[in-house]
């Protein structure tokens, strides 16, 4: 028997002044696209806007549905988004926040599974990891080299061959 470990280390800054000026803006954007969430059954509502290697910048929201499970989350709206209006482009960076009506909005929270397994295929399909930005509306800021790190022994399409 032997004994694997996976371990991941990622960055916490105490506020958007001290990230650097492009991370910060895509923050601030992030945190400016959640008005556009659509959440009336959550209140809970979710900002993503990723730069991608040309420059570009794609952003999404949370889209929820009075038939619960057809709801998709913000980061999925955008990839979805990125890879139809930006076919093959690599994401850099994405900044997801949120505004929670129901409570504070003040600590970053990091994507769902099912987000969690579309990155990481997003990442394999343009062969570039993306960065991750995540905070609320307020408080710390975590950054995380690659999406693909909080999924460790992920599936993905290499496993139906
Ligand atoms: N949600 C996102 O859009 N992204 C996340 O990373 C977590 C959750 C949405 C799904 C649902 O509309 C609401 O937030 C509450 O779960």
């Amino acid at each position: 028997m032997k004994r694997e470990e996976v371990r991941f280390g990622y960055e916490v800054f105490d506020t958007a002044e001290s990230l650097q000026a492009d991370d910060a803006a895509l923050l601030e954007a992030a945190r400016k696209v959640t008005a556009k969430a659509y959440a009336p059954y959550s209140n809970f509502l979710v900002g993503a806007v990723a730069i991608l290697n040309n420059g570009e910048t794609v952003s999404g929201t949370n889209q929820e549905n009075a038939s619960y499970p057809v709801g998709i989350c913000a980061e999925r709206v955008l990839l979805a988004s990125a890879a139809m209006l930006q076919t093959g482009i690599p994401i850099r960076t994405m900044a997801i926040a949120y505004q929670n009506n129901n409570g504070e909005s003040d600590r970053p929270v990091s994507p769902c599974g099912m987000c969690r397994q579309y990155l990481a295929e997003y990442e394999t399909r343009v062969k570039q990891p993306i960065r991750l930005i995540l905070s609320g509306m307020k408080g710390k800021i975590f950054v995380i080299e690659s999406a693909g790190l909080l999924l460790p022994l992920s599936f993905g399409g290499a496993d139906l061959k």
